[in-house]
């Protein structure tokens, strides 16, 4: 239960306090129902209704720099690998980014890796079947898109270890002007070590290119020089983050909802070819990333407020995915859910990229789970999260018997 206090000017929503992290949803559906477009105390704008978040992502003319070209809270002569992802820029240099590597993430490229998705979840599954206890973070959450995004972009996976805690630190980069400063000490730290990884890796490459994603990021740097080194280690780091961070948070949130809902778990055993709309409601119910910010470019004006051209917006997805004028009974969990367009990939030129894949590595994983075992228990109520920015945990203990 959410209780205002008057002498919060975060209204329960700061976005690096553990109580959101823990639970977003009561302070989000407050402040959507008291203040649906409000001014943070950092001179951020953030909506929070789900027509107000679309217009942001689809409609007003908006980036993600300012109109001068700048990164929101980055200073000009910041060289850190992260500004050169596609995330952070506006076109023409996104649409050229993006461009190189979207090829790999078409549903069409991507149905293709059902086989090998569904072949590591069963080994996941046939280890932990004898035991009736998992950590469902270490023993699937992780190791499922982990194994997928090492494969397709051709990167070791017996480097996993070295590379998994400098990915969850090199999130924090995302969020110049909010974390505290030794946290983005520590993510641009990550981002060398990162760096560094990256940089002999393709130098071993490059003398035996294949069809993987480096090597395509490669052969487009040396045949048409259309990709800098900085941008191509940059794209590189920024696809192995995106590629397994989130999707931990969608296999193990969704699987907690899922442990929450013993009639849920029931009746996608029972109906399996409801795992395409379990998926759905498991973004929309509880998402991974809560807002993703924004930069107008030009005036815009939502609900009775005009915003400034260049001002800073986040656009809460966790708020919008729960907005009662969009979704009837928003805090109720139904995998039958119809009608269910949530946010959880945001929207515009900057949806996620990897956003079938993510949808399939979960399927895949989550109906796994429920077909061979049942009666699940949560070993704690209480999450412990992880060292990333964004809402994935740790360690997800739980109970269950093999069907
Ligand atoms: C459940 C898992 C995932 C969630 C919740 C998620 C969510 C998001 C969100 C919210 C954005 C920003 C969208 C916007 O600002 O409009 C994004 C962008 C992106 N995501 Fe994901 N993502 C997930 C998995 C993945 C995977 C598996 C990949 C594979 C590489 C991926 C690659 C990307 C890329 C490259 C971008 C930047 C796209 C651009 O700037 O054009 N994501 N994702």
């Amino acid at each position: 239960m959410y209780e205002p206090t008057t002498d919060d000017p975060w209204m329960g929503c700061n976005p690096t306090d553990l109580s959101y992290r823990n639970d977003p949803y009561p302070p989000l559906h407050h402040l959507r129902s008291v203040d649906p477009v409000n001014l943070t105390p950092l001179g951020v704008w953030r909506l929070t209704r789900y027509a107000d978040v679309v217009r942001l992502l689809r409609e007003v003319r908006a980036g993600v720099r300012t109109t001068a070209g700048s990164m929101p809270f980055v200073p000009d002569n910041d060289n850190s690998p992260q500004g050169r992802f596609m995330l952070q820029q506006d076109p023409p240099n996104h649409t050229r980014l993006r461009k190189l590597v979207s090829r790999a993430f078409t549903p069409r490229a991507v149905q293709q890796l059902k086989p090998k998705i569904d072949g590591v979840v069963a080994r996941c599954l046939d280890r932990v079947a004898d035991s009736g206890t998992m950590d469902v973070v270490r023993d699937l959450a992780l190791p499922v898109p982990s194994t997928l995004i090492c494969e397709m972009m051709g990167v070791p996976l017996a480097d996993r270890e070295r590379f998994t805690q400098w990915t969850a630190e090199a999130t924090h980069g995302l969020a110049a002007g909010i974390a505290p400063p030794e946290v983005i000490e520590r993510a641009m730290a990550a981002g060398m070590k990162l760096g560094e990884y990256f940089d002999a890796l393709i130098t071993e490459r490059r003398s035996s290119l294949t069809d993987d994603i480096l090597s395509n990021l490669i052969r487009a740097k040396d045949d048409e020089d259309r990709l800098s080194p900085d941008e191509l280690i940059s794209q590189s780091i920024g696809l192995l983050i995106a590629g397994f961070e989130t999707t931990i948070g969608l296999i193990s949130l969704g699987t907690r909802a899922l442990v929450q809902h013993p009639a849920e778990v029931e009746r996608l055993h029972d109906s399996p070819d409801m795992i395409s709309s379990a998926i759905d409601e498991c973004l929309r119910y509880d998402t991974p990333i809560t807002l993703t910010p924004r930069v107008l470019h030009e005036e815009a004006t939502f609900g009775d407020k005009t915003i400034p051209k260049d001002s800073i917006v986040w656009g809460m997805l966790a708020a919008a995915n729960r907005d009662p004028e969009r979704f009837p009974d928003p805090d109720r969990f139904d995998i039958g859910r119809q009608d269910n367009e949530h946010l959880a990939f945001g929207g515009g030129a900057h949806f996620c990229l990897g956003a079938h894949l993510a949808h399939l590595e979960g399927e895949s994983a989550i109906a796994g789970l429920v077909q061979r075992f049942g009666n699940f228990e949560l070993e704690s109520e209480t999450v412990e999260w992880g060292p990333s920015l964004f809402r994935v945990p740790a360690a997800l203990p739980i109970r269950f018997r093999q069907r």
